[in-house]
């Protein structure tokens, strides 16, 4: 059976988004590094790029770069799903410029004012200072267009195609994803009500929405590399969705401990945040499975790989590292600390850049109609690279953390001294140090996986003839 698949629009136009992906990934890990080293060196750039512009760009840039992953792996799916072009497709290609000028003007705007006092005008045209989602009103509202005209192409496509479990799950979370956006976006004066809505589009998103988009893709992708059967993946895809609402949702409680809500938030987040690892054990139980079901008939070796790190990335990043600091009682020791910056990067690299950049290399041998995509040495050294860098960065940051909770929280009970007691100690220093090392481990997996992108489908079809 050959997998060459009719040029669809829509497939083109996945490709335009995960090209900026991978750009804005590369800007990302530059923007870290500099930040990095700036924690190992703080005059480095001081007052020309300050760390606090340095660390907005990189976790900006990270959310950015998803979002387009994430877009361009639908636009991708939908018509080998539904079996028609996407509808009102020239739409969506224009929806990406305006996007792309938008994202290119926004950090344009960050880089040039960096400081300022925050008025009515900075917050519509500069900065909306709310971590992550720091992009002015104007963008906000540009964004929602551009979202709503992509929702208005998976929605119309579905209808007038074929429906599958997996389109189906795919509109639901749509909804889910594009609504919560709008709860970042109104400004209230207090600043524990601010926290509470913003939390709706970051938690909700990474440990809701996103997820579900997740186990879409991982359904999609194992039907596709490895032939998995639909039903049962699509079986396992509804079983996810139901527990990752369940959990996710009021698992949110876990944010509310420390800002101001009432205290009942305490057992309410302790409870259901730490049931939020069922459903990720469910995934993981999910790919091994169908995978020791079709040892052998793997067509695409780098997209597999991909997906087992995203397996257990997720578990590990997302289930263990985000169970461990999830109850009140260990949190109000963690808090706030490099020990949640670990997690962080391990949950958002585990659960998300891994299946994202598997889906890439999904659509780079369907669009060139390779039967067979072998895994080439970069590819091997790339993810191994990359995965062994962001490891090594949670591990160093857990390390520092550690000793955040128990010098500065257990020892000097969370004082001014305290803070930089632990900041100057050396076991905190070294895990500094060493997240700076392991970056640059993760940036040169970075280099090779651009150039394993850039050329693997020229290799596989040089092999094949
Ligand atoms: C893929 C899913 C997840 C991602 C991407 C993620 C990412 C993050 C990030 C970036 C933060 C820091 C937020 C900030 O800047 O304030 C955070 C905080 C936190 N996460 Fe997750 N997380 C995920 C899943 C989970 C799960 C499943 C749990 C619990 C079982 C969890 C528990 C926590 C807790 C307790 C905090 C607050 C830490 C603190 O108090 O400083 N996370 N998460
Ligand atoms: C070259 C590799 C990287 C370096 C050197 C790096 C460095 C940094 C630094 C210095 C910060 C600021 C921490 C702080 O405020 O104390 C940060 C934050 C963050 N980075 Fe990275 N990073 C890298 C790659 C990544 C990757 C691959 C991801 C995810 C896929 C990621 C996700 C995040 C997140 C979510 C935060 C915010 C954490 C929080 O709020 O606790 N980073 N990073
Ligand atoms: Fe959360």
């Amino acid at each position: 059976m050959s997998i060459a698949t009719p040029k669809y629009l829509s497939q083109s136009l996945a490709m335009k988004y995960f090209f900026v992906a991978v750009v804005l990934f590369g800007a990302q890990l530059v923007m870290g590094l500099i930040a990095a080293y700036q924690f190992v060196n703080p005059e480095f750039l001081f007052n020309v790029f300050n760390f606090s512009t340095a660390r907005m760009v990189h976790i900006n840039a990270l959310v950015v770069w998803m979002l387009y992953a994430m877009i361009g792996s639908a636009y991708w799916m939908l018509p080998e799903e539904t079996g028609i072009e996407t509808v009102g497709i020239k739409l969506g290609t224009l929806g990406f410029y305006i996007l792309t000028l938008a994202v290119t003007i926004v950090v344009g705007v960050y880089i040039l004012v960096q400081v300022g006092p925050g008025t009515e005008a900075s917050i519509w045209l500069i900065n909306e200072g709310r971590e992550y989602l720091e992009a002015p009103r104007w963008a906000d509202i540009g964004i929602t267009v551009v979202v709503l005209i992509f929702v208005y192409n998976v929605f119309a496509t579905v209808m007038k195609g074929k429906r599958t479990g997996i389109t189906t799950v795919l509109m639901a979370d749509l909804i889910a994803l594009a609504g919560l956006y709008l709860a970042g976006m109104f400004y209230t004066s207090n600043i524990t009500m601010d926290q509470f809505w913003w939390w709706w589009v970051i938690h909700l998103w990474v440990e809701a929405t996103w997820e579900v988009f997740v186990g879409v893709l991982i359904a999609y992708g194992l039907i596709k590399v490895m032939h998995a059967n639909r039903q049962i993946v699509e079986m396992w895809l509804w079983i996810e969705v139901t527990m990752l609402f369940g959990s996710g949702i009021l698992g949110m409680g876990h944010h509310y401990f420390w800002i101001g809500t009432p205290e009942y938030w305490w057992e309410i987040g302790a409870l259901f945040s730490a049931l939020e690892p069922v459903p990720l054990v469910g995934m993981l139980v999910h790919v091994i499975y169908d995978m020791g079901k079709h040892n052998g008939k793997v067509n695409n070796g780098p997209a597999f790989s991909w997906f087992i790190v995203n397996a257990f990335g997720n578990f590990l990043g997302a289930g263990v590292w985000g169970f461990m600091h999830t109850l009140p009682q260990i949190n109000i020791y963690t808090h706030g600390s490099q020990f949640t910056a670990g997690h962080g990067h391990l949950a958002f690299y585990g659960a998300y850049a891994t299946i994202l950049i598997g889906m890439m290399y999904v659509a780079i041998q369907r669009r060139n109609g390779i039967e067979e995509m072998r895994s080439t040495a970069t590819s091997k050294w790339a993810v191994s690279l990359i995965t062994i860098g962001v490891l090594g960065m949670t591990v160093a940051l857990t390390l520092s953390g550690y000793v955040q909770a128990f010098v500065e929280r257990a020892e000097y009970g969370a004082t001014w001294d305290g803070y930089f007691i632990a900041q100057g100690a050396t076991w905190f220093t070294q895990g500094i140090d060493w997240r700076l090392a392991m970056g640059v481990v993760t940036f040169l997996g970075f280099l090779l996986l651009v150039k394993d992108l850039l050329t693997i489908a020229k290799r596989s079809k040089a092999l094949a003839n």
